[in-house]
């Protein structure tokens, strides 16, 4: 019996080993693949086309060549009486970018020369949006001085992935035990998480699948998993002092 335990406590510890041989990396064969010949409005079977172009992209460049037909929503954005950053108004950047597909206004198939064949909406159980006010708060700034205006977060140009938690009394570093992607330990959240200094969509998840955690994520988050201590939610602990 106890060997059989330790045969199993052998497997179960593997298993990580294991699964990520098996991880995929970048947008082929993810979520985000529309190159399949079900997505019949993909006449050419780009894998980067539905989202980018080498010509005649969007205006604003809210991410660099891009392609897809942009939301305007309208929004409601995220509030609370505690919450310090300087309120955007609406999501900019790549956070627009994820919401042309994922609130549920605009097509999948939406480019910006127009919607290929019939209007394929995305399910209504990745929706996100338009009504943001339930969604952890995007497209505003994230510096210094917000981090030392509200007292709970750590600096994101001095704190580092992997560094101790100074502040708290468990002080391990939120790290997972390894990354499935590029590493991120040492780098500051800034360079890390941000977009341009912005906390957006990007900072937690990773639509190309290379960053961090992201390719063995079902949902591309940068960071993943338990800390030495067994303990999750390292995403929100990376930048939170709490
Ligand atoms: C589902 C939409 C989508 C698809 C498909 C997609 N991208 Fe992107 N891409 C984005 C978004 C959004 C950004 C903005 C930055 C971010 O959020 O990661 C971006 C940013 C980029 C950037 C600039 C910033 C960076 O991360 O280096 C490059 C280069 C890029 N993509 C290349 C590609 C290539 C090459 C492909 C095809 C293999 C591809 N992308 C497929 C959405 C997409
Ligand atoms: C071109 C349209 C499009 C764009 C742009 C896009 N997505 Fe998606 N996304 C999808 C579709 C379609 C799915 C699959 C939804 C389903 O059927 O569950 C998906 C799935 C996801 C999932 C996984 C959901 C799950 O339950 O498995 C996440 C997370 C996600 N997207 C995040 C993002 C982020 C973050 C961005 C911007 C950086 C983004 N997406 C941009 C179309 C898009
Ligand atoms: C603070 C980190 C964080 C930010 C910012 C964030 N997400 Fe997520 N997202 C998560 C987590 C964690 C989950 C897993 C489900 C959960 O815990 O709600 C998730 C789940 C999802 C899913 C899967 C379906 C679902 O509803 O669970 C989609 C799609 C998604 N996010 C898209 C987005 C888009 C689009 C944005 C920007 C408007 C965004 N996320 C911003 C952390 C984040
Ligand atoms: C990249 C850094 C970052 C990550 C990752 C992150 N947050 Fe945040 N979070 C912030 C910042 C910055 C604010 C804005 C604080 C303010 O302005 O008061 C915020 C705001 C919040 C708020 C609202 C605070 C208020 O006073 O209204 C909550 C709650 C929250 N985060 C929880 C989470 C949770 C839970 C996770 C993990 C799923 C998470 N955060 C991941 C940076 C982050």
């Amino acid at each position: 019996m106890r060997k059989l335990k330790l045969l199993l406590v052998g497997v179960a510890l593997s298993l990580p080993l294991l699964s990520q041989a098996a991880v995929n990396k970048g947008i082929e064969g993810s979520v985000h693949d529309f190159s399949g010949t079900n997505n019949t409005w993909n006449t050419r079977s780009g894998v980067c086309s539905p989202c980018h172009a080498a010509h005649h992209t969007d205006d604003a460049q809210i991410v660099p060549l891009w392609v897809h037909a942009t939301s305007s929503g309208p929004f409601v954005m995220y509030d609370s009486p505690t919450f310090q950053a300087a309120r955007p108004g609406s999501p900019n950047g790549s956070s627009l970018a994820c919401l042309s597909c994922h609130d549920g206004t605009v097509a999948i198939n939406a480019s910006l020369s127009g919607t290929n064949g019939a209007a394929v909406m995305i399910d209504p159980a990745a929706q996100i949006g338009p009504d943001l006010h339930t969604t952890h708060p995007i497209s505003f700034t994230y510096d210094a001085s917000l981090a030392l205006l509200d007292g709970g977060l750590e600096n994101p140009s001095t704190y580092k992935i992997g560094d101790p938690k100074t502040a708290l009394t468990v002080q391990t570093a939120p790290v997972p035990a390894s990354w499935s992607g590029t590493s991120l330990t040492g780098k500051t959240i800034d360079e890390a998480l941000l977009v341009g200094g912005k906390m957006q969509c990007s900072s937690c998840h990773d639509v190309h699948k290379l960053i961090g955690s992201a390719p063995s994520s079902g949902i591309l988050m940068k960071i993943t998993g338990s800390d030495a201590q067994g303990r999750g939610s390292l995403i929100c602990r990376t930048c939170h002092i709490k």
